[in-house]
């Protein structure tokens, strides 16, 4: 080997720590981490979600606490689920103007005001006795149509609750528009809609089915979400589509196993991306930690480090106060 060799040596950028954070092309920042949390009806005390360590089933009050925490901690926004104590085959607790979720977000646009984005996820899962993310037909089917009016009024009722940005998660087709449409009708023209446009049908959200107590009773979410090896293009045009209806930000979901599909949307569109760091991801981190067997904090910012570098604008996750704070430490 002579002297000159080898000339290019990238390894000058990385030798210190202040010269690789200086080259750093991947930075995370508090503001752009969302928090999902679950707010359920009729309990006494935050209840731990068994598959999700760290997560718990709020009640009114501990969700007013850690959102007020997450603020403090600077992340970016909120995305609240609700769990009502009674379920029924229209989801009726879900456009309830006293639903927990509507009463959860009056209580926490009062509570933490604009110092954190208050979302809401809008569907029918977590408020339908059979678990479907809509309403079902005779044979047993998710009516889609029938499912948009719901949606409408769910997403309605919502803002009126203080909700600031609406979220519908069911991939049912139209939705976006139908829920434009309502939102419009009702006055709330200036509430954004962020789509959760690549929803595919995940065994990673096994967990979030503990959390939200809205497992399917019966088949699966197969029609309605998307294949995982599903057509190439599809995602794209479930994007394509929603902006068409007029969502103002889209979402792919879940992270980790999607980022190819993260990317192509970033590169195909202008407006943000979220990406959605679900439960499955979540809990195989916990429980690989527990038994020491990762480097848990390690693999946390790895792994949103990675989704951000794919695309994301926005990122969805249960660790965002914790990460938050470690960032601002
Ligand atoms: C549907 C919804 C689900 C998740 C978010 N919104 C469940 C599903 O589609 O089955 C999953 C989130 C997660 O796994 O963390 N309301």
């Amino acid at each position: 080997m002579n002297a000159e060799y080898p000339v290019a040596r990238p390894r000058r950028l990385r030798r210190t720590a202040s010269m690789r954070r200086m080259v750093a092309g991947t930075r995370l920042h508090p503001a752009e981490l969302i928090l999902p949390m679950f707010v359920k009806e009729g309990i006494a005390d935050p209840q731990p979600v068994a598959s999700m360590p760290g997560v718990v089933q709020h009640t009114r009050d501990s969700l007013r606490k850690a959102a007020h925490e997450a603020a403090e901690a600077g992340v970016g926004g909120v995305i609240l689920f609700g769990v009502p104590l009674h379920k029924d085959a229209r989801g009726s607790a879900a456009d309830d103007p006293r639903g927990v979720v509507q009463l959860a977000l009056a209580d926490l646009a009062s509570e933490v005001g604009d110092a954190l984005v208050l979302m809401s996820d809008t569907c029918l899962d977590e408020y339908t006795d059979h678990g479907h993310c809509g309403l079902l037909t005779e044979s047993g089917e998710v009516d889609n149509d029938a499912t948009l009016e719901r949606y409408a009024s769910a997403a309605v009722a919502q803002a009126r609750a203080g909700s600031r940005v609406i979220a519908p998660s069911g991939m049912m087709d139209g939705q976006v528009g139908a829920i434009r449409q309502a939102l419009d009708a009702d006055g709330f023209t200036e509430i954004p809609i962020l789509a959760y446009s690549a929803k595919y049908a995940s065994a990673f959200y096994g967990p979030f089915r503990d959390a939200a107590e809205c497992a399917p009773q019966f088949g699966d979410r197969s029609a309605y979400q998307q294949d995982p090896a599903g057509p190439i293009g599809e995602a794209l045009r479930e994007v394509r589509l929603d902006l068409a209806e007029g969502a103002d930000a889209v979402m792919v979901k879940p992270a980790l196993a999607y980022l190819d599909i993260l990317r192509q949307i970033r590169d195909l569109v202008e407006v943000p991306v979220a990406a959605y760091q679900v439960s499955g991801e979540y809990a195989m981190v916990e429980a690989a930690a527990a038994n020491g067997w990762i480097d848990r904090e390690r693999i946390i910012m790895e792994s949103l480090v990675a989704i951000r570098r794919s695309g994301a604008d926005m990122i969805l996750t249960y660790w965002a106060t914790e990460v938050a704070r470690r960032l601002r430490a």
